[in-house]
């Protein structure tokens, strides 16, 4: 597989990050792009996509969507994803009211997808009183499938189909999981430098190692049913990005935050440590954070 080439999902959706306006998509066009990267296996799942036309069908691809994402829900409960976010935004939170921050603490999950996280940490996060969440994708579908799964299940938190970097009220804390990957060389830079007026960001991705591509295979293969996510859950283990690389991008983009990894160490049998988190926050909460971090703070540091 080709660690420069995309995921298959990265090409069914084109939608005007200004306007949220959906534009159709040639599935030629999906399996000329899939074709040039060298990627074989996608373009022989992109060739059953439901087309009319001549363009994807957006119905159907909507629908592909939700079960692929639901798919990808099932892996960060395995991973105790939400567990891992609220044992830094806890401590984050702390600091924040700590170092004088009056007022709701609004938390933006950037791409939430079918937000797993953002319903998770407002379930079960202990996140305390003055705290709103937000989910933002560019994703009608899953967005709608979010908000329904949100009021089903009680929850008071918000989903918006928006640009999680131009919302009305801005965020004080950024948060994402799964996303970091999708954006590359400049585009990576600019992500992190859209955040660089927040008090802070968490956002947490797969960590690369030697062994992670044929684990994610092995994973998705045997817990996948949709093509598209066992292609697309391998090739995001494919191209990861290592902390050296993320912590480079963050500090050009975000340069006025203090940036570190957390467990971004490089492990000599990498099966424990599936995920890398990237750390920013202004400089007065990084004190109180890492005192509150408590045992967790030895995992804090910019990789080796
Ligand atoms: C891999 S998916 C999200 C996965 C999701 N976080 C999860 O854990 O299941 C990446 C999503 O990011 C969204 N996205 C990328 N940039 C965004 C932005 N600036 N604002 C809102 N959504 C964005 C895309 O629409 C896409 O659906």
């Amino acid at each position: 597989m080709n660690p420069d080439g995309p995921e298959i999902t990265d090409l069914l959706i084109d939608v005007d990050p200004d306007t949220m306006q959906r534009r159709p998509v040639s599935k030629q066009a999906v399996l000329r792009a899939l074709e040039r990267d060298g990627m074989r296996w996608g373009a022989r799942v992109a060739r059953s996509l439901p087309e009319r036309d001549g363009h994807l069908d957006e119905a159907q691809i909507d629908a592909l969507f939700v079960r692929v994402h639901a798919e990808m829900q099932r892996l960060w409960e395995e991973f105790l994803q939400g567990d891992r976010m609220r044992q830094l935004l806890v401590p984050l939170l702390g600091a924040l009211r700590e170092r004088g921050h009056e007022g709701t603490v609004r938390i933006v999950d950037v791409g939430c997808g079918l937000g797993y996280l953002v319903r998770w940490l407002t379930a079960c996060g202990d996140l305390g009183a003055g705290v709103h969440l937000v989910g933002c994708d560019y994703n009608r579908a899953l967005i709608e499938a979010a908000s329904r799964y949100a009021k089903d299940e009680g929850l008071s938190c918000d989903f918006r189909v928006a640009n999680a970097f131009t919302l009305e009220e801005p965020a004080t804390v950024f948060i994402s999981t799964g996303v970091l990957h999708h954006f590359r060389g400049e585009g990576l830079v600019e992500f992190f430098a859209q955040q660089r007026h927040a008090a802070a960001f968490l956002h947490l991705d797969i960590k690369p190692s030697y062994l992670a591509p044929l684990g994610s295979l092995l994973f998705h293969v045997a817990r996948m049913r949709e093509p598209v996510s066992q292609h697309d859950g391998t090739q995001s283990a494919v191209r990861a990005h290592p902390g050296t690389r993320l912590l480079d991008a963050a500090r050009r983009g975000a340069g006025g935050l203090e940036i570190t990894l957390f467990d971004g160490d490089v492990e000599a049998v990498p099966i424990l440590r599936t995920m890398l988190g990237v750390v920013g926050m202004r400089a007065d909460l990084r004190e109180p954070f890492v005192r509150r971090l408590g045992p967790n703070a030895a995992r804090l540091g910019d990789g080796a």
